[in-house]
């Protein structure tokens, strides 16, 4: 039985996300939360041929492998999808669908082994679900680690594969689920809607993230937890004015703060309810768990850093 599977990280984003849509630079991590594609012949699995027409994303990655390779994908393909990064959430858990699926089906029509070839499927993919995405997401669910990512222009996306990593000094990262209504795409229309309000104060807040997003990178690569900190507290307050951090949320932040941590928002963020994953730091985890805890959020932790696209298995 000929069988493929191909595993794919999700991630973080550290600094940048929204700036990056207008050409800054994103600070990306991959981590050690995974989703796996499966393909096979045989019974047992769902068909891909039949989830293709139930489900648009699943058509959209399918059909652009399909375009890239002039390929056409056979009927008696079976798939099956596993993962652990919780779903929209601001933990990339549909580009680490795409460049898993992408993967997999590379491998299973024979193509060379190509993580560049994978990350253009996936991005091509991620657009069909909203037209601005800046790449970052894909981009990091290929490549892994620590990135500086920036999309210059539609064809030219400069990566960067930091060579260090979150250093062991700093005090582990504690994530907090705090869910959310809205898609992606709704949330940076949202922002472009800002933008267009006022070019002007946009511009000014997009200079800033920037500064910030170098600092966060220098912080790491100094191993200098203090200016990190300060990085991710200034780095929410921006988020905080581009008006995606919902009131909730907010205050959940603040809580941690008055209790000697800091914390932002990680993604596209959320403005009704919750605003996707919260990435906070403290010298006691306990502390904020426990915060979390009241607002009945869910925490956990995770190993940042994580390894890109990876070939799992291939049988013929
Ligand atoms: C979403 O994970 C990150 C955003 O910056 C959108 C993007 O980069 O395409 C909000």
């Amino acid at each position: 039985m000929k069988k493929v599977t191909v595993s794919a990280p999700g991630k973080l984003h550290l600094s940048g996300e929204h700036a990056v849509v207008y050409g800054k630079p994103a600070l990306v991590v991959a981590t050690s939360l995974r989703l796996y594609t499966t393909l096979e012949t045989g019974a047992g699995a769902t068909l891909l041929r039949k989830m293709r027409k139930n489900d648009r994303y699943i058509e959209a990655i399918s059909a652009a492998f399909e375009k890239k390779y002039g390929a056409s994908i056979k009927d008696d393909v079976g798939i099956t999808i596993t993962s652990s990064i919780p779903i929209g959430s601001g933990m990339g858990s549909s580009s680490a669908l795409a460049v898993s699926l992408s993967g997999a089906l590379c491998v299973w029509h024979g193509m060379p082994w190509n993580p560049q070839a994978v990350n253009d499927i996936a991005y091509q993919a991620e657009k069909t679900i909203y037209k601005g995405s800046s790449g970052s997401d894909p981009a990091v669910s290929t490549h892994g680690g620590i990135l500086w990512y920036r999309k210059e222009l539609e064809f030219l996306k400069t990566l960067w594969l930091l060579p260090f990593k979150i250093p062991k000094t700093f005090a582990p990262f504690v994530l907090i689920n705090t869910g959310r209504k809205e898609s992606t795409g709704d949330l940076v229309a949202h922002v472009g809607e800002g933008k267009k309000r006022d070019e002007k104060k946009f511009a000014v807040l997009l200079d800033a993230v920037e500064k910030v997003t170098k600092q966060t990178a220098q912080s790491i690569h100094d191993e200098d937890e203090k200016g990190f900190r300060r990085s991710i507290s200034e780095n929410e307050q921006y988020l905080e004015e581009m008006g995606i951090v919902s009131a909730p949320v907010r205050a959940f932040i603040r809580a941690v703060e008055e209790a000697g941590g800091v914390a932002k928002i990680s993604g596209a963020g959320g403005i009704q309810t919750g605003s996707g994953v919260v990435v906070a730091i403290h010298d006691t985890a306990q502390k904020i768990i426990a915060l979390a805890k009241k607002r009945k959020y869910e925490t956990f932790q995770v190993v940042l850093g994580g390894e890109g696209v990876k070939m799992e298995q291939a049988t013929a």
